[in-house]
C-alpha cells in the first residue's frame, strides 16, 4: 500500500529507505561514509536529523534547526552531477512509497532544495553546468 497522507511514520519510512539505497550507491556511497562513518550508531544522529529536517520541510517548520550549506559546504568537494543521483534515488524512494500527489510534493520540495544547495556550493560553475 502506497501512503496518501504524510506522518512523522511515513517520513520515517521514506528517509531509512532513502538511506539504505545512498549507502548501497557506489557513488553516493563514499561521500557519506567518509562524513558518518560505516557504523550503524554512527548513522543514528544523522537519520535524526533527517528525520526533523523533513517533518519541518512537510509537516510543520521548527524540529530541525541547523544548516545544511553549511553541513554540505564543510564535505570534501564532490562532483555537482552526485545531485542527479541524489534526486533520482530520492524520486525512486518518494513514488514507491506514497501515491501520486504526495510523491510529487516530495520531489518537488527536493529538487528546490537542491537547487538552493547547488548555488550555495558552486557558486561560480557555470549554468550550463549545472
Ligand atoms: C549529491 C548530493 C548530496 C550529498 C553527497 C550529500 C551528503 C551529505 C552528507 C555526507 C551529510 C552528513 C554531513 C555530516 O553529518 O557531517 C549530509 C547532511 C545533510 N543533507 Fe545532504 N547531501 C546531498 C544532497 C542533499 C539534498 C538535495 C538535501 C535536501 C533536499 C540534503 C539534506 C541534508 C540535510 C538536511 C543534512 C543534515 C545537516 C545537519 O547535520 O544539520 N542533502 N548530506
Amino acid at each position: 500500500m502506497r501512503e496518501d497522507r504524510i506522518t512523522e511514520a511515513s517520513i520515517r519510512r521514506l528517509v531509512d529507505t532513502f538511506y539504505s539505497k545512498v549507502r548501497a550507491d557506489s557513488t553516493l556511497n563514499p561521500i557519506f561514509s567518509q562524513a558518518i562513518g560505516a557504523d550503524p550508531k554512527a548513522w543514528e544522529p544523522h537519520m535524526q536529523k533527517m528525520y526533523d529536517f523533513w517533518s519541518s520541510v512537510m509537516i510543520s517548520g521548527g524540529r530541525y534547526q541547523g544548516n545544511p550549506l553549511q553541513k554540505h559546504r564543510n564535505l570534501p568537494t564532490f562532483d555537482i552531477k552526485l545531485f542527479d543521483r541524489w534526486l533520482a534515488l530520492f524520486e525512486e524512494t518518494a513514488r514507491q512509497l506514497h501515491t501520486e500527489e504526495i510523491a510529487n510534493h516530495f520531489v518537488e520540495k527536493s529538487k528546490r532544495i537542491a537547487e538552493s544547495l547547488k548555488l550555495g556550493l558552486y557558486p561560480t560553475l557555470p549554468k550550463s553546468e549545472k
